[in-house]
């Protein structure tokens, strides 16, 4: 039993380990397989949404104007209280971050599907079993993505607006073309 408990904590440590080494390489690492008509377009889509404008709208003077209401000692492009919604990852690691990551491509790809420096190779991709093992995101039904748009779309957002998600999901939905 023993014996069993501490195999159980190695495999859990071990595990832990490699989970953690999965490293953000951001949308320009994901661009060349997923832009284009053919491909459904997903790149240009995310490009024309306001997700890759969320770091952008920090620096608005409507931004400067919450910040200095809340009383942030920061501009709200450096403060935590606002980056934490509106980059990818802000709590991570800096030695996790690829050269490609940018945190001024705000709520990128990767803020939804995982850090991808693992699954983004062709063979892994087009698995999606294998590609989840190397550390995609998976979401088992509706219910699993709208929880993961709360994390950002809740009453913390000073402009929170009541999140509808079938409409919301709608705007922002891509596929890939087969
Ligand atoms: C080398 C090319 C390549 C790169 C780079 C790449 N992908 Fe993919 N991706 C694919 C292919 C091919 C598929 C499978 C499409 C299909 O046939 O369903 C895929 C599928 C996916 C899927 C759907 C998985 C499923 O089966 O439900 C997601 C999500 C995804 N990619 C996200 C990303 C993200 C995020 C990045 C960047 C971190 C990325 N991809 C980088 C080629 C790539
Ligand atoms: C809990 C997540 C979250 C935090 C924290 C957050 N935001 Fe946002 N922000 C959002 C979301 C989601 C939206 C878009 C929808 C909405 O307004 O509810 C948004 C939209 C905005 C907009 C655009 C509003 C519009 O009407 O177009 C501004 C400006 C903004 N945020 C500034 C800030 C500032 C400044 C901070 C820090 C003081 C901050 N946000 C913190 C999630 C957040
Ligand atoms: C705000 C969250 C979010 C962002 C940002 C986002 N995605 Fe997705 N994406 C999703 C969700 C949720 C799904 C559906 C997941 C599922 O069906 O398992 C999805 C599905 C996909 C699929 C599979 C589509 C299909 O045919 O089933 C691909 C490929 C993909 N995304 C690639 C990307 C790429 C590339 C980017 C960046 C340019 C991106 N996504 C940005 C949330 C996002
Ligand atoms: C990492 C945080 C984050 C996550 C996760 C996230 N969003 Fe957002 N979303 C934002 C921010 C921040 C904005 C506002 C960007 C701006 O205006 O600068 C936004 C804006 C939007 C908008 C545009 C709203 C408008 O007023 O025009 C839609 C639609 C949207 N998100 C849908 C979704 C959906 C659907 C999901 C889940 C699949 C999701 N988002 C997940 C942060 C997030």
């Amino acid at each position: 039993m023993r014996r069993l408990m501490s195999v159980i904590v190695v495999l859990f440590f071990l595990s832990s380990i490699i989970f953690a080494q999965n490293r953000y390489v951001g949308v320009k690492s994901c661009a060349p397989c997923h832009k284009g008509e053919k491909k459904g377009a997903i790149l240009e889509k995310w490009e024309k949404s306001k997700h890759s404008k969320a770091y952008q709208t920090l620096l608005s003077e409507a931004s400067q104007k919450i910040a200095k209401e809340k009383g942030l000692k920061k501009p709200a492009n450096e403060s935590l209280e606002c980056l934490e919604c509106h980059i990818t990852a802000v709590k991570v690691d800096a030695k996790l971050f690829e050269k490609n990551f940018k945190k001024e491509d705000g709520v990128q790809c990767e803020a939804c599907h995982g850090p991808g420096s693992a699954y983004k190779t062709m063979a892994i991709m087009k698995d999606k079993k294998k590609a989840i093992e190397a550390g995609l995101t998976y979401y088992a039904d509706e219910k699993a993505i709208e929880a993961q748009c709360k994390t950002c779309h809740n009453e913390k957002s000073p402009t929170y607006k009541e999140f509808k998600f079938k409409e919301a999901w709608a705007q922002i939905v891509h596929k890939v073309v087969k």
